[in-house]
């Protein structure tokens, strides 16, 4: 079987010449004295025809077939299909593969369920829009590797089969059979891994890493998902981000040709949160957070907290009905606040049920201080916990940056979110913090004596890169001595015992000479998803799991046999 030409590639300059194609029957029109066929391949589409169609074996969508002719000009171009130029004048056609009548009809528009097209997913993927998403998710390692190549990085594989550690995320575990009620986890990345290599003097390390996180999912989350993943001895924060803002210019040139100017803007941890109430802020648009405690008291309204914080929505007065009020603070109590309140300044005069907890010198100072005009929301909340007000008001501006437009996937925004605190602290349990990052981040010099008196205050030495609203990467500088790594530790809770068993091995290494070292990760999944305009993960990957972390083509989980499970010493509670 051999083609002389792949389908999309024909032009008119090929005209006259003699052509043997392969591929799919996209659509086929009888119109009785004249057969049209589109014939696709991994290419695209040309299309073909005979004034003759007695003469031609029968063939139906998505038949595979070899059709061979000769290309003529059209007279009536078709501006919508890059060969549209030109047409296959048929001499033969040979059936290679029948079809039946596919469950969906494939075309890059398919109003077929999401369930349907992942069942189906090797008919999905003749979809021309998904061949061109993976054909770009591959150009994204491409870059990645040639730009660390370049750059004196070595490529290293490190295990898939690991110690089970607290990470974050749950980890998925895979039973030993040699060691019967043993269990390894798989990777949630490849961390601790990347840092013995800069223990073990390779400098300069990157790879594309599979990793493993058993969490709900969202749409950009996958329980499997793909890093580029680099750490590198002897360099700084500045460093460390101008050779990755590197990477991004000439990714973003090289896929989509759009220009990146460097360096990328950067941000504080805490002005990110402040402003756009979010730790990966969308600045492409505004509706910032305000600070509105002044305005609003004294008040004899009982419920304040520490914080109370509101944003201005334009013109959108007229349709928050008490019904939209109410979803708003259904969203707002996902993160933790009790509710939201709104006001509307409508013909002049503000509108709400809290306008009775505000005098009217009160009305007229949040008017004219906000600078409200007609047609304006404020969306406000209260509560004493920073982060739980700034977190519930930036989901509610990001949901009126999709609904009023403002969130256009054309447009790229990139910045560096810097300055992350250390720790969280952990909600009902004073003196008690989880990680922000993960436990091998290194807390900036100066705020070292801060771990001793107010950890919670203490920054690290932490970036992620923000693209468009989505955390499409992050890491940190990583802690290279034994005592401050053991002090992390202990303030994040873990007994002597839980050190030495989950990660003495670990951070023994460091008793021998360890290079100060740093380095991050990008999702690759929501780098493709970015640069091929999509807001679903599962539209930049071959066969994602969907939301219940099943595989719809597969079925996989499922149970497994008796045997099997004996084999392994396992027994499964019903
Ligand atoms: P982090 O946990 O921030 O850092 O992960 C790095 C990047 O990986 C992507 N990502 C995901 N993508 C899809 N589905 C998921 N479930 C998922 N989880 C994470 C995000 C994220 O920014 N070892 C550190 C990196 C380092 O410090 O060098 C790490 O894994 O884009």
């Amino acid at each position: 079987m051999e083609r002389t030409h792949f389908n999309g590639t024909l032009r008119l300059e090929n005209v006259g010449e003699e052509v043997t194609l392969l591929g799919w029957v996209a659509n086929r029109r009888n119109l009785g004295s004249l057969l049209f066929i589109d014939l696709r391949d991994t290419t695209g589409i040309v299309q073909l025809r005979t004034s003759e169609p007695e003469k031609f074996p029968d063939v139906r969508n998505e038949y595979v077939i070899e059709a061979k002719g000769t290309v003529v000009k059209k007279d009536q171009p078709n501006k919508a299909l890059p060969t549209g130029d030109i047409e296959i004048a048929l001499s033969s056609i040979k059936v290679i593969s029948k079809a039946e009548t596919t469950p969906f009809i494939i075309a890059d528009k398919s109003d077929a369920l999401e369930d349907t097209r992942l069942k189906y997913r090797y008919l999905d993927l003749r979809r021309p829009i998904l061949q061109k998403n993976l054909r770009l998710r591959a150009k994204i390692a491409k870059v990645w590797r040639e730009y660390l190549d370049e750059r004196g990085f070595t490529e290293i594989e490190t295990p898939i089969l690991n110690l089970s550690s607290p990470e974050g995320a749950r980890d998925y575990l895979v039973p030993s059979r040699v060691h019967p009620g043993a269990f390894y986890a798989l990777p949630q990345s490849p961390q601790l891994w990347k840092q013995l290599l800069m223990l073990g003097g390779m400098e300069r390390y990157y790879q594309v890493a599979k990793c493993f996180r058993d969490e709900d999912l969202r749409a950009d989350r996958q329980p499997e998902f793909t890093q580029l993943d680099a750490e590198m001895s002897f360099m700084d924060q500045d460093q460390v981000l101008s050779l990755m803002e590197g990477f991004l210019k000439r990714l973003f040139k090289e896929t989509i040709d759009v220009d990146i100017e460097l360096p990328l803007r950067r941000m504080k941890y805490w002005d990110a949160m402040d402003i756009y109430g979010s730790d990966k802020p969308d600045t492409r648009f505004d509706l910032k957070l305000q600070d509105i405690k002044s305005y609003m008291t004294p008040t004899e309204f009982g419920g304040f907290g520490a914080y109370v914080k509101g944003i201005v929505v334009p013109g959108v007065a007229a349709e928050t009905s008490r019904k939209v009020i109410d979803s708003l603070s259904e969203e707002a109590r996902k993160y933790r606040l009790k509710g939201v309140f709104v006001l509307k300044f409508l013909n002049g005069a503000l509108e709400g049920s809290f306008l009775k907890f505000l005098t009217p010198e009160q009305q007229k100072g949040l008017v004219e201080g906000l600078g409200l005009k007609d047609g304006d929301i404020l969306v406000f909340a209260s509560h004493d916990d920073r982060r739980v007000i700034d977190f519930g008001l930036g989901a509610i501006r990001s949901l009126y940056g999709r609904q009023l437009g403002y969130v256009r996937p054309d447009t790229y925004d990139l910045l560096w979110v810097v300055d992350f605190p250390m720790f969280d602290p952990v909600e009902g349990q004073p003196g008690l913090y989880s990680a922000e990052h993960h436990p091998f981040t290194r807390p900036r010099d100066e705020d070292l004596p801060l771990l001793d008196t107010n950890p919670e205050e203490a920054l690290a030495y932490a970036y992620d890169i923000v693209i468009n609203g989505y955390e499409a990467g992050g890491g940190t500088l990583r802690i290279y001595d034994h005592d401050t790594q053991w002090k992390i530790f202990k303030l994040l809770g873990l007994s002597d015992e839980d050190v030495a068993e989950k990660f003495g091995w670990f951070i023994d290494a460091f008793r021998y000479g360890a290079p100060p070292h740093g380095g991050i990760a990008f999702g690759m999944d929501r780098l493709a998803m970015i640069l091929n305009q999509t807001e679903n993960i599962r539209d930049v990957i071959a066969f994602p799991k969907n939301l219940q972390a099943t595989d719809p083509t597969s079925k996989a989980p499922q149970k497994v046999s008796q045997e099997q499970l004996d084999i392994l010493g396992i027994s499964v509670k019903e």
